[in-house]
């Protein structure tokens, strides 16, 4: 098979390149080892900031995240059993909006189903090579066996923190973290607890009280990373959440049926340079952020928006500067991403046997931060985004 740009990874980065590139007119073929209903039911952020919206909708995905996204101006951190609610419109007259991955995944899709884009899933992609060249090829096995070997101009690697693509070359440095502690993530039938979504700190660890609709609510707390979601019943789940949000004001979770059950792992994870060759990693591929903030995909948007100008750029002026140059760029607001992201889940996380002095620091800096409008600004404007480059 010969196209202009292969894409290794149908998720939203993959797909939203593809688009993108479509739309101007540049042929594309996205190869997916996943199928589209597994990618549909995987539970991840849902937190768009503005410019991430306004990328599906200036390109014509379509109007769903307008019609069904909820937008919200604002955040309320709670610690020491007290509320401290931030508006982001007056603090950086920006807000963001709730909006599920999974949903940014299903309307990318199906905009590329509609438009006859080609997207090959359930296909694994076996090897990659020839990246230093100027026709950097793959090869695929699709759902039903068969082999195929794709030629490119430009090779992308969408595939996610496990990447393929970027384990098959040697980056000049991998720079990473873990965590002690991980997200156990429910998914439940209930009314919504609060008009705004809650980032909880407490002597039991941290807790996010989000939402998905009037009658489907998305909360997180603190666990173990080796957790086992069998041995949780939706009681002890309630029982944990509620503590962790307990105050002098009487707050109480609305509960419900609890049906979806997940523990998520998470790291702080960049690779560099963020290419090799022709071949260019955007999103998880090239780094990971911490889930607290949500900064994941919108981290991947801006990646695609970066390297979508480079190539546009390369065919239209026979130019590789902008590629040349994607690396650089990106890496400029992945590191600002992954400061905030580690920010905020230090603030908000008290490992278990953690120091008492650090978990008492942990609260003087939430202080600091809830108690200037300054320090407020710094929270909102990160957490609504950086301008895109
Ligand atoms: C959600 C997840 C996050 O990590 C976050 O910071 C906010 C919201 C969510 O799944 O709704």
């Amino acid at each position: 098979i010969k196209t202009q740009v292969g894409i290794v990874g149908g998720g939203p980065a993959g797909l939203m390149l593809s688009h993108l590139l479509a739309k101007t007119g540049v042929e594309n073929l996205v190869v997916e080892s996943r199928d589209h209903e597994t990618i549909r039911n995987t539970h991840r952020a849902g937190i768009l900031e503005a410019g991430s919206v306004k990328m599906l909708t200036d390109s014509g995905v379509n109007g769903r995240v307008l019609t069904h996204g909820d937008e919200h101006t604002g955040i309320d951190l709670r610690f020491n059993g007290e509320s401290h609610p931030l508006d982001f419109t007056d603090l950086v007259d920006a807000t963001v909006t709730l909006y599920a991955q999974n949903e940014v995944f299903v309307d990318l899709a199906a905009a590329r189903k509609r438009d006859a884009g080609d997207v090959r899933y359930s296909s694994e992609v076996t090897a990659v090579f020839d990246l230093e060249t100027e026709t950097p090829k793959f090869h695929f096995t699709d759902a039903d066996g068969n082999g195929f070997e794709v030629h490119c101009d430009i090779l992308v690697g969408a595939d996610g923190s496990r990447s393929f693509c970027r384990r098959a070359v040697p980056g000049t440095q991998d720079f990473k973290i873990e965590y002690p502690f991980a997200w156990f993530g429910i998914l439940t039938e209930a009314p919504k607890s609060s008009p705004e979504l809650i980032y909880a700190n407490s002597p039991h660890g941290f807790a996010l009280i989000s939402q998905r609709s009037e009658t489907v609510q998305r909360m997180y707390f603190q666990c173990d990373p080796n957790e086992d979601v069998d041995s949780w019943s939706d009681d002890r789940i309630w029982n944990e959440l509620q503590r962790r949000v307990d105050g002098s004001d009487g707050f109480t979770l609305k509960t419900g049926n609890i049906f979806d059950k997940t523990v998520l792992k998470f790291r702080s994870f960049v690779r560099e340079p963020l290419s090799h060759g022709r071949m260019f990693l955007i999103g998880d591929a090239g780094h990971t952020v911490p889930p607290t903030g949500a900064k994941g995909l919108n981290l991947a948007f801006a990646d695609v928006k970066v390297l979508f100008e480079a190539i546009d750029s390369f065919y239209s002026t026979q130019n590789s500067a902008l590629l040349n140059g994607y690396s650089d760029l990106a890496l400029k607001r992945v590191w600002k991403a992954q400061n905030f992201s580690y920010w905020m889940t230090s603030m908000l996380h008290t490992p278990v046997n953690a120091d008492p002095f650090m978990a008492k620091r942990a609260l003087g800096e939430l202080d600091t931060v809830t108690s200037s409008r300054y320090g407020q600004q710094y929270l909102a404007e990160s957490y609504t985004g950086w301008p895109h480059s």
